[in-house]
């Protein structure tokens, strides 16, 4: 299998044109169906060593950060899973991290974040505020210029990470086993990679009928149809390189926000509850992302549609 990632194996000519470095030893993930209507794609399993999400799209952009060397730059909230992920794989290939942080409430699963950093020696500066990030990363940025560092975009969304998620839909596809593909693939929708991927990948496949709904857990200011449409122009351009014209309608990402409650990183009643929920199957949630996530994948099996809930969280 050509670099075993599900995008090489469709479109061969890509892995000659795309950086490329394979990280992630658990996939393909598995598919679970753990209720009548409900699937769960299983990324918490895409690493032994951090799983999750973001290790699919690290595949695609640090390989560019090593041939820099040295220094990597990203952000993100206190509790960052996208940072941890970056500093354990940045530190495979010898690079150094620093990222500026902004403030998000206090669980026990940033906490646990916050361990992870410390632990994989990441160099933090603290902003008091998320709006004050983009500043003081392109101050940071500017002192560094003499070191060439490799500005990580916060979520690792961009057109090449998305890519991950591209192959990621591709392998939902082939590891279906059902007579008809489901109504409904439901994420947590952040810096948007995810479910943009995802949305082009299933088109590709030709899932044209199934929706792909993000739910929203961040600002609208930072996720929104126009932040989405450009990342997946972008994405589509790449996918043109290794030889695949998007004729058909991929359907639009759905954007869900009736699950993001008071804000970013805030529990809410219905995340809780789906956390209780998820246990039931035996997953692990976490406030800021896949317990609102889950509560509306819940929500929609509920009201009878087919679902596939994508666990993009690693796990405590
Ligand atoms: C556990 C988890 N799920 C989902 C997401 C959102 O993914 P994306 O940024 O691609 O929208 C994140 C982003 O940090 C995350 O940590």
């Amino acid at each position: 299998m050509a670099g075993g990632r599900a995008l090489f194996e469709r479109l061969h000519r890509m892995q000659d044109l795309v950086p490329f470095t394979p990280l992630a030893d658990g996939l393909p993930t598995p598919l679970d169906q753990v209720d009548d209507r409900l699937w769960v794609k299983r990324d918490d399993l895409t690493s032994s060593v951090y799983g999750g999400n973001k290790v699919r799209k690290l595949e695609f952009l640090l390989p560019i950060a090593a041939r820099r060397g040295a220094l990597l730059v990203t952000a993100g909230g206190i509790g960052s899973h996208h940072v941890v992920a970056t500093a354990v794989y940045a530190r495979q290939l010898d690079l150094e991290v620093e990222a500026v942080l902004y403030p998000q409430p206090i669980t026990d699963d940033v906490r646990r974040t916050q361990a992870h950093l410390r632990e994989q020696g990441v160099r933090i500066r603290l902003t008091p505020h998320r709006y004050l990030m983009p500043l003081v990363l392109a101050q940071r940025m500017a002192a560094l210029a003499p070191f060439r560092p490799y500005l990580l975009w916060p979520g690792a969304s961009t057109p090449l990470g998305t890519l991950g998620y591209v192959s990621a839909a591709l392998e939902l596809v082939d590891g279906w086993d059902q007579p008809a593909p489901p109504d409904t693939v439901v994420a947590a929708l952040g810096s948007g990679g995810t479910v943009v991927g995802l949305a082009i990948g299933l088109a590709m496949a030709g899932w044209t009928d199934t929706r792909v709904v993000g739910v929203r857990v961040a600002d609208r200011s930072v996720t929104n149809p126009a932040v989405l449409g450009s990342m997946q122009a972008g994405t589509l351009a790449l996918l043109a390189l290794g030889g695949y014209v998007s004729c058909s309608a991929a359907r639009p990402v759905e954007i869900d926000g009736r699950w993001f409650g008071p804000g970013y990183g805030h529990p809410t009643p219905a995340g809780d509850a789906a956390g209780e929920r998820a246990a039931s199957y035996g997953l692990e949630v976490e406030p800021t992302y896949t317990a609102k996530a889950f509560a509306a994948a819940l929500a929609r099996a509920d009201a009878g549609e087919r679902v596939v809930f994508v666990q993009t969280y690693a796990g405590g």
